[in-house]
């Protein structure tokens, strides 16, 4: 059964929308982990519209599971990373138009650099994990460079319906296989929220789901506590029972 790791994002984006300093994803961090999250996501984008260089240095020091960077394939970055050494580091793609990040990470294009920045990350104690469409290549791909793991991206089945959400299932499924195979762990995540996460959990080899807005959206509703939990329930009934 895949462990959980909440992406706070979204608490900034709501931070950041008065300049303010409410609310406070760190505080949201504490109390995600005191829900039972078992890892806690962050992305700090190059533009820092939402998460700042602040939040990551206080999240590398307080949390207490887990914490997984996502961020651009960036000298910048990579630096900032070594210096903080999150758990994990995820690479995915970053384009300042986009509302969220769009599609994997095309491995290939930086076929060139990650070998030598990722055994960096990995000499820090890092784990990486390459953001990738479920795509054959892209893992293979992900495997020659020496990647840790590979993050599914799981947006187009979140957004198909009927037979084709269940050919993006299937999809998905050959390449955790594939990846499992390749010697890499598999990750999912984007765009699952409480009506769609079971059967990704249910897929094999997946370790962590990282999920954000759906979460931090309920939140609003019925408080963050609850909310980490009625997921952590959905992601429980993916155990096969005794
Ligand atoms: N995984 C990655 C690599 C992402 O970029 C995001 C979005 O920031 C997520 C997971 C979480 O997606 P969502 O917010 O749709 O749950």
């Amino acid at each position: 059964m895949p462990r959980l790791h909440v992406n706070i994002d979204h608490v900034a984006t709501l931070r950041q929308a008065r300049l303010s300093q409410e609310p406070d994803p760190v505080l949201a961090a504490g109390l995600c982990e005191l829900a039972g999250a078992n890892g806690i996501t962050v992305h700090l984008r190059e533009d820092r519209r939402h998460i700042q260089e602040r939040d990551v240095r206080l999240l590398s020091q307080t949390v207490k599971t887990l914490l997984n960077l996502e961020m651009a394939w960036t000298p910048a970055m990579l630096d900032l990373a070594c210096e903080l050494k999150p758990q994990q580091v995820c690479v995915v793609p970053e384009q300042r138009q986009e509302l969220t990040t769009e599609g994997g990470l095309d491995v290939e294009a930086y076929a060139e650099t990650l070998p030598a920045g990722i055994e960096r990350l990995q000499d820090a104690g890092i784990e990486v994990s390459l953001f990738v469409n479920p795509d054959p290549n892209a893992i293979e791909e992900a495997a020659r460079c020496g990647a840790d793991f590979v993050e599914l991206h799981t947006g187009s089945y979140a957004n198909a319906r009927g037979q084709k959400r269940e050919n993006e299932l299937r999809r998905l499924e050959t390449c955790a296989v594939y990846a499992h195979e390749l010697g890499l762990r598999v990750n999912a995540g984007h765009g699952l929220d409480y009506e769609n996460v079971l059967p990704v959990a249910q897929l094999p080899w997946i370790e962590e789901l990282n999920i954000g807005y759906a979460i931090i959206c309920r939140a609003l509703y019925i408080g963050l506590d609850q909310a980490v939990r009625e997921m952590q329930d959905r992601i429980l009934a993916a155990a096969p029972p005794e």
